[in-house]
Protein backbone atom coordinates (compact mmCIF):
# COMPACT_ATOMS: atom_id res chain seq x y z
CA UNK A 1 0.00 0.00 0.00
CA UNK A 2 0.77 3.76 -0.58
CA UNK A 3 2.73 5.98 1.35
CA UNK A 4 1.53 9.66 1.04
CA UNK A 5 2.29 13.14 2.45
CA UNK A 6 0.53 16.15 2.60
CA UNK A 7 2.38 19.61 3.64
CA UNK A 8 0.32 21.93 5.19
CA UNK A 9 -1.67 21.26 8.30
CA UNK A 10 -4.58 24.17 7.50
CA UNK A 11 -8.02 23.35 7.01
CA UNK A 12 -7.55 21.69 2.91
CA UNK A 13 -4.24 19.72 4.15
CA UNK A 14 -6.21 18.39 6.77
CA UNK A 15 -9.13 18.03 5.25
CA UNK A 16 -7.22 15.68 2.82
CA UNK A 17 -5.09 13.73 5.62
CA UNK A 18 -8.17 12.89 6.59
CA UNK A 19 -10.25 11.43 3.28
CA UNK A 20 -7.58 10.03 2.22
CA UNK A 21 -7.43 7.43 5.91
CA UNK A 22 -10.99 7.57 5.85
CA UNK A 23 -10.76 5.72 2.42
CA UNK A 24 -8.12 3.97 3.00
CA UNK A 25 -6.09 5.54 0.26
CA UNK A 26 -3.16 5.07 1.28
CA UNK A 27 -1.81 2.77 4.72
CA UNK A 28 0.61 5.51 5.57
CA UNK A 29 -0.63 9.32 5.51
CA UNK A 30 2.47 12.12 6.75
CA UNK A 31 1.14 15.60 7.86
CA UNK A 32 3.83 17.96 7.52
CA UNK A 33 3.36 21.66 9.08
CA UNK A 34 5.41 24.32 10.11
CA UNK A 35 3.75 25.03 13.06
CA UNK A 36 5.03 23.08 16.28
CA UNK A 37 2.45 20.66 17.26
CA UNK A 38 -0.14 21.46 14.89
CA UNK A 39 0.29 18.37 12.67
CA UNK A 40 0.92 16.00 15.26
CA UNK A 41 -2.29 16.98 16.89
CA UNK A 42 -4.33 16.80 13.76
CA UNK A 43 -2.83 13.58 12.85
CA UNK A 44 -3.30 12.52 16.87
CA UNK A 45 -7.20 13.44 16.47
CA UNK A 46 -7.58 11.67 13.15
CA UNK A 47 -6.25 8.44 14.72
CA UNK A 48 -8.66 8.68 17.17
CA UNK A 49 -11.24 7.71 14.77
CA UNK A 50 -9.82 4.86 13.11
CA UNK A 51 -11.76 2.21 15.20
CA UNK A 52 -15.03 4.14 15.25
CA UNK A 53 -14.77 4.47 11.35
CA UNK A 54 -13.54 1.60 10.70
CA UNK A 55 -10.17 2.42 8.79
CA UNK A 56 -6.23 1.15 9.16
CA UNK A 57 -4.59 4.10 7.42
CA UNK A 58 -1.76 5.69 10.13
CA UNK A 59 -1.88 8.97 10.32
CA UNK A 60 1.62 11.01 11.10
CA UNK A 61 2.07 13.85 11.73
CA UNK A 62 5.42 15.82 11.51
CA UNK A 63 6.40 19.43 12.34
CA UNK A 64 9.08 20.15 9.69
CA UNK A 65 10.88 16.82 9.82
CA UNK A 66 11.14 15.95 6.25
CA UNK A 67 12.60 12.41 7.19
CA UNK A 68 9.58 11.15 8.57
CA UNK A 69 7.84 11.76 4.62
CA UNK A 70 10.99 9.52 3.22
CA UNK A 71 9.73 7.20 0.64
CA UNK A 72 5.89 8.94 0.16
CA UNK A 73 4.66 7.69 -3.80
CA UNK A 74 2.81 11.07 -4.01
CA UNK A 75 2.86 14.31 -2.31
CA UNK A 76 0.28 16.63 -1.99
CA UNK A 77 1.14 20.33 -1.57
CA UNK A 78 -1.04 22.68 0.24
CA UNK A 79 1.03 24.77 1.80
CA UNK A 80 1.24 28.89 1.77
CA UNK A 81 -1.89 31.08 2.55
CA UNK A 82 -5.75 31.13 1.42
CA UNK A 83 -7.45 33.78 0.32
CA UNK A 84 -9.14 36.39 2.03
CA UNK A 85 -12.35 37.71 1.28
CA UNK A 86 -11.93 40.13 -1.84
CA UNK A 87 -8.55 38.90 -2.66
CA UNK A 88 -7.54 36.59 -6.10
CA UNK A 89 -5.95 33.72 -6.33
CA UNK A 90 -3.34 35.34 -7.99
CA UNK A 91 -2.03 38.05 -5.26
CA UNK A 92 -0.95 34.89 -3.03
CA UNK A 93 1.88 34.66 -5.52
CA UNK A 94 4.58 36.64 -3.68
CA UNK A 95 4.56 34.61 -0.39
CA UNK A 96 3.34 31.36 -1.78
CA UNK A 97 6.12 31.15 -4.29
CA UNK A 98 9.18 30.54 -1.97
CA UNK A 99 6.95 28.47 -0.25
CA UNK A 100 6.18 26.41 -2.58
CA UNK A 101 9.43 25.87 -4.24
CA UNK A 102 10.78 25.10 -0.78
CA UNK A 103 8.63 22.28 -0.13
CA UNK A 104 9.18 20.68 -3.51
CA UNK A 105 13.27 20.74 -2.36
CA UNK A 106 12.83 19.51 0.64
CA UNK A 107 10.46 16.73 -0.58
CA UNK A 108 12.70 15.11 -3.11
CA UNK A 109 15.35 15.40 -0.70
CA UNK A 110 13.65 11.96 0.52
CA UNK A 111 11.35 10.89 -1.78
CA UNK A 112 13.31 11.17 -5.34
CA UNK A 113 10.51 9.20 -6.89
CA UNK A 114 7.45 11.50 -5.31
CA UNK A 115 4.54 12.39 -7.93
CA UNK A 116 3.60 15.78 -6.65
CA UNK A 117 -0.03 17.03 -6.68
CA UNK A 118 -0.06 21.06 -6.07
CA UNK A 119 -2.90 22.49 -4.27
CA UNK A 120 -1.04 26.03 -3.34
CA UNK A 121 -2.75 29.04 -5.16
CA UNK A 122 -2.09 30.23 -7.65
CA UNK A 123 -2.41 26.79 -8.52
CA UNK A 124 -1.63 26.77 -12.12
CA UNK A 125 1.59 29.05 -11.21
CA UNK A 126 2.38 27.04 -8.44
CA UNK A 127 2.53 23.50 -10.37
CA UNK A 128 4.48 25.47 -13.64
CA UNK A 129 7.23 26.15 -10.51
CA UNK A 130 7.29 23.44 -9.27
CA UNK A 131 7.89 21.60 -12.45
CA UNK A 132 10.36 24.58 -13.64
CA UNK A 133 12.36 24.46 -10.25
CA UNK A 134 12.93 20.43 -9.56
CA UNK A 135 13.43 19.18 -12.87
CA UNK A 136 11.44 16.43 -12.18
CA UNK A 137 9.66 14.71 -15.41
CA UNK A 138 6.07 16.56 -16.12
CA UNK A 139 3.88 13.20 -15.69
CA UNK A 140 5.23 13.68 -12.21
CA UNK A 141 3.62 17.19 -11.46
CA UNK A 142 -0.07 17.08 -11.61
CA UNK A 143 -1.71 20.78 -10.43
CA UNK A 144 -5.55 19.64 -8.27
CA UNK A 145 -8.26 23.14 -9.53
CA UNK A 146 -10.33 21.23 -12.94
CA UNK A 147 -11.31 18.44 -10.59
CA UNK A 148 -12.59 21.25 -8.06
CA UNK A 149 -14.07 23.60 -10.65
CA UNK A 150 -15.58 20.46 -12.10
CA UNK A 151 -17.19 19.21 -9.32
CA UNK A 152 -18.51 22.98 -8.32
CA UNK A 153 -20.06 23.37 -11.65
CA UNK A 154 -21.55 19.58 -11.22
CA UNK A 155 -23.38 20.56 -7.95
CA UNK A 156 -24.58 23.96 -9.63
CA UNK A 157 -25.97 22.45 -12.51
CA UNK A 158 -27.46 19.37 -10.41
CA UNK A 159 -29.14 23.11 -8.62
CA UNK A 160 -30.76 24.33 -11.46
CA UNK A 161 -31.45 20.67 -12.36
CA UNK A 162 -33.38 19.82 -8.98
CA UNK A 163 -31.09 16.43 -9.40
CA UNK A 164 -28.17 14.57 -7.09
CA UNK A 165 -25.10 15.74 -8.39
CA UNK A 166 -23.86 12.28 -8.90
CA UNK A 167 -25.89 11.82 -12.11
CA UNK A 168 -24.48 15.00 -13.22
CA UNK A 169 -21.32 14.46 -15.97
CA UNK A 170 -19.44 17.96 -16.62
CA UNK A 171 -15.88 19.57 -16.95
CA UNK A 172 -14.07 22.49 -16.65
CA UNK A 173 -10.82 23.61 -18.28
CA UNK A 174 -8.56 26.29 -18.41
CA UNK A 175 -6.89 28.50 -15.38
CA UNK A 176 -7.83 27.71 -11.98
CA UNK A 177 -8.89 31.57 -11.93
CA UNK A 178 -12.12 33.54 -11.18
CA UNK A 179 -11.57 34.23 -14.61
CA UNK A 180 -9.60 32.19 -16.44
CA UNK A 181 -11.93 28.68 -16.14
CA UNK A 182 -14.49 27.47 -18.41
CA UNK A 183 -17.49 25.62 -17.52
CA UNK A 184 -18.02 23.10 -20.72
CA UNK A 185 -21.39 23.63 -20.71
CA UNK A 186 -21.35 22.24 -24.59
CA UNK A 187 -20.66 19.08 -23.00
CA UNK A 188 -22.29 18.67 -19.89
CA UNK A 189 -25.22 15.79 -18.98
CA UNK A 190 -27.86 14.91 -16.75
CA UNK A 191 -27.53 11.06 -17.52
CA UNK A 192 -26.61 11.22 -21.18
CA UNK A 193 -28.83 14.09 -21.78
CA UNK A 194 -27.25 17.49 -23.01
CA UNK A 195 -28.00 20.11 -20.10
CA UNK A 196 -28.58 22.20 -22.89
CA UNK A 197 -32.09 20.19 -23.70
CA UNK A 198 -33.18 21.13 -20.07
CA UNK A 199 -32.09 24.08 -19.14
CA UNK A 200 -32.71 27.64 -21.16
CA UNK A 201 -29.14 29.80 -22.38
CA UNK A 202 -29.60 31.98 -19.31
CA UNK A 203 -29.92 29.43 -16.29
CA UNK A 204 -26.82 27.63 -18.25
CA UNK A 205 -25.05 31.23 -18.27
CA UNK A 206 -25.94 31.83 -14.43
CA UNK A 207 -24.36 28.14 -13.98
CA UNK A 208 -21.09 29.18 -15.17
CA UNK A 209 -21.14 32.29 -13.87
CA UNK A 210 -21.91 30.72 -10.50
CA UNK A 211 -18.90 27.80 -11.28
CA UNK A 212 -16.41 30.53 -11.61
CA UNK A 213 -16.59 32.48 -8.93
CA UNK A 214 -17.28 29.45 -6.56
CA UNK A 215 -14.08 29.58 -4.48
CA UNK A 216 -14.91 33.32 -3.98
CA UNK A 217 -18.52 32.95 -2.81
CA UNK A 218 -17.52 30.43 -0.20
CA UNK A 219 -14.51 32.27 0.57
CA UNK A 220 -16.72 35.58 1.38
CA UNK A 221 -19.09 32.92 2.88
CA UNK A 222 -15.91 31.41 5.56
CA UNK A 223 -13.66 34.36 5.64
CA UNK A 224 -11.27 32.53 4.21
CA UNK A 225 -10.81 29.85 1.38
CA UNK A 226 -12.73 26.55 1.15
CA UNK A 227 -11.43 23.10 2.18
CA UNK A 228 -13.80 20.03 2.04
CA UNK A 229 -14.24 20.15 -1.50
CA UNK A 230 -10.61 21.15 -2.34
CA UNK A 231 -9.07 18.82 0.50
CA UNK A 232 -11.51 15.99 -1.20
CA UNK A 233 -10.41 16.37 -4.35
CA UNK A 234 -6.89 16.68 -3.71
CA UNK A 235 -7.15 13.14 -2.13
CA UNK A 236 -8.95 11.92 -4.98
CA UNK A 237 -5.96 12.82 -7.56
CA UNK A 238 -4.17 10.59 -5.04
CA UNK A 239 -6.24 7.70 -4.99
CA UNK A 240 -6.57 7.86 -9.02
CA UNK A 241 -2.55 7.50 -8.89
CA UNK A 242 -2.23 5.06 -5.89
CA UNK A 243 -4.50 2.95 -7.33
CA UNK A 244 -3.40 3.02 -11.11
CA UNK A 245 -7.48 3.86 -11.84
CA UNK A 246 -6.65 5.39 -15.23
CA UNK A 247 -9.43 7.98 -14.30
CA UNK A 248 -10.11 10.80 -16.60
CA UNK A 249 -9.67 14.12 -13.98
CA UNK A 250 -8.76 17.46 -15.46
CA UNK A 251 -5.94 18.76 -14.11
CA UNK A 252 -3.44 21.57 -14.26
CA UNK A 253 -0.21 19.95 -16.67
CA UNK A 254 2.38 20.70 -18.55
CA UNK A 255 1.59 21.25 -22.37
CA UNK A 256 3.76 20.92 -24.91
CA UNK A 257 1.40 21.83 -28.00
CA UNK A 258 -1.88 20.17 -26.54
CA UNK A 259 -4.27 22.30 -27.24
CA UNK A 260 -2.36 25.07 -29.30
CA UNK A 261 -0.36 25.80 -26.11
CA UNK A 262 3.31 25.19 -25.04
CA UNK A 263 5.21 25.99 -22.06
CA UNK A 264 2.86 26.46 -19.28
CA UNK A 265 0.25 24.40 -16.85
CA UNK A 266 -2.91 24.55 -17.21
CA UNK A 267 -6.12 22.82 -16.77
CA UNK A 268 -7.17 20.11 -19.43
CA UNK A 269 -8.56 16.61 -18.89
CA UNK A 270 -6.02 13.58 -18.72
CA UNK A 271 -5.92 9.86 -17.45
CA UNK A 272 -4.31 9.47 -14.10
CA UNK A 273 -2.74 6.42 -13.36
CA UNK A 274 0.35 4.93 -11.35
CA UNK A 275 2.82 7.06 -13.53
CA UNK A 276 0.92 10.39 -12.82
CA UNK A 277 -0.54 11.20 -16.10
CA UNK A 278 -0.70 8.87 -18.70
CA UNK A 279 -1.86 10.51 -21.41
CA UNK A 280 -3.42 14.23 -22.31
CA UNK A 281 -7.32 13.89 -23.58
CA UNK A 282 -7.23 16.52 -26.63
CA UNK A 283 -11.22 17.43 -26.62
CA UNK A 284 -12.48 18.82 -30.18
CA UNK A 285 -13.01 22.21 -28.75
CA UNK A 286 -15.03 24.76 -30.63
CA UNK A 287 -13.64 28.42 -32.07
CA UNK A 288 -15.38 30.00 -29.13
CA UNK A 289 -13.92 27.42 -26.91
CA UNK A 290 -10.64 28.09 -28.12
CA UNK A 291 -10.83 30.87 -28.32
CA UNK A 292 -11.10 31.33 -24.24
CA UNK A 293 -8.43 28.39 -23.56
CA UNK A 294 -6.17 30.77 -25.43
CA UNK A 295 -7.71 33.88 -23.72
CA UNK A 296 -7.29 31.43 -20.26
CA UNK A 297 -3.33 30.68 -21.32
CA UNK A 298 -2.63 34.59 -21.33
CA UNK A 299 -3.48 35.21 -18.32
CA UNK A 300 -1.68 31.76 -16.31
CA UNK A 301 1.17 33.28 -18.36
CA UNK A 302 1.42 36.51 -17.00
CA UNK A 303 1.27 34.90 -13.63
CA UNK A 304 4.29 32.94 -14.74
CA UNK A 305 6.25 35.87 -15.79
CA UNK A 306 6.35 37.12 -12.48
CA UNK A 307 8.29 33.59 -11.52
CA UNK A 308 10.95 34.99 -13.81
CA UNK A 309 10.77 38.55 -11.82
CA UNK A 310 11.10 36.95 -8.44
CA UNK A 311 13.74 35.07 -10.29
CA UNK A 312 12.26 31.57 -9.22
CA UNK A 313 12.33 29.96 -12.68
C1 LIG B 1 -10.61 27.04 -4.06
O1 LIG B 1 -11.00 27.33 -5.18
C2 LIG B 1 -8.68 26.52 -2.58
O2 LIG B 1 -8.38 27.41 -4.78
C3 LIG B 1 -9.17 26.67 -3.92
O3 LIG B 1 -11.39 26.98 -3.09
Amino acid sequence: MAKITVVGAGNVGATCANVIAMREIASEVVLVDIKEGVSEGKAMDMMQTSNMLGFDTTVVGSTNDYSKTAGSDVVIITSGLPRKPGMTREELIGVNAGIVKGVVDSILKYSPEAIFVIISNPMDTMTYLALKSSGVSKNRIIGMGGLLDSNRFRYYLSQALGCTPTDVQGLVIGGHGDTTMIPLTRLATYMGVPVSELLDAETLQKVAADTMVGGATLTKLLGTSAWYAPGAAGAMVAEAIVRDEKKVITCSVSLDGEYGQKDICIGVPVVLGKNGIEKILEYKLTAEEQELFAKSAVAVRKMNDVLAEMKLV
